[in-house]
């Protein structure tokens, strides 16, 4: 049975998308899900789950309690599913190659730093591109520039606004980023 931590900042609607797709028990299961802000909805689904979650201050990721804590739930794999903070090099260090992210957006487009949320999908309206999509990939010392392991796309059409857009996008990531992951843990 491998263990998937999940980091989080916001409504947690992957993370949920996760935890239904490892219900079954069987290759893998969700055991913890971190997160960096107490209001934050992914809160409420680690609840409803009966999974553990730990509240952290970037004091507390900054000083390596979070790494501390992290250890104790023995992660074969750590999934940021909409965390907006950057991983410390002492996470990153310790679980080199097991840390994955996921971007709205196909990158190297539309990905770095104040890069999340509506302002990608606003920034791929305004720019009058033609698709949009998901990037997972690993993580390393910079924002969304780690490894590729997977991309899918969705059309953009001209009366597409950065909503209609989320929305496509929202779909895609609930729709793969569990088999993504399942892949990489079997
Ligand atoms: C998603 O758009 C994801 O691509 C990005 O942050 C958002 C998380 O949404 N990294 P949710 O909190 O999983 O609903």
């Amino acid at each position: 049975m491998k263990n998937i931590v999940i980091f989080a900042s916001g409504a947690g609607s992957n993370a949920a998308a996760i935890i239904r797709h490892f219900n079954d028990g069987s290759l893998a299961r969700v055991n913890a899900i971190f997160c960096n802000n107490p209001k934050a909805g992914v809160l409420g689904i680690a609840e409803e789950a009966g999974i553990s979650a730990e509240v952290f201050s970037r004091e507390e990721l900054r000083s390596g309690k979070v790494l501390e804590k992290l250890q104790d739930y023995q992660p074969d794999l750590i999934v940021l599913a909409g965390f907006l903070w950057m991983m410390p090099h002492d996470i990153i260090n310790a679980y080199n190659g097991k840390i994955i992210n996921i971007h709205p957006a196909l990158l190297p487009k539309f990905g770095g730093k104040g890069m999340y949320g509506m302002n990608v999908h606003k920034a791929v309206v305004d720019q009058g591109e033609t698709e949009s999509g998901i990037t997972i990939h690993y993580v390393d010392e910079h924002y969304d520039s780690g490894d590729i392991i997977a991309q899918f796309k969705v059309p953009v059409g001209p009366d597409d606004t950065c909503d209609t857009v989320s929305a496509k996008v929202r779909q895609l990531e609930h729709k793969h980023f569990p088999s993504v992951i399942e892949k990489l843990l079997s």
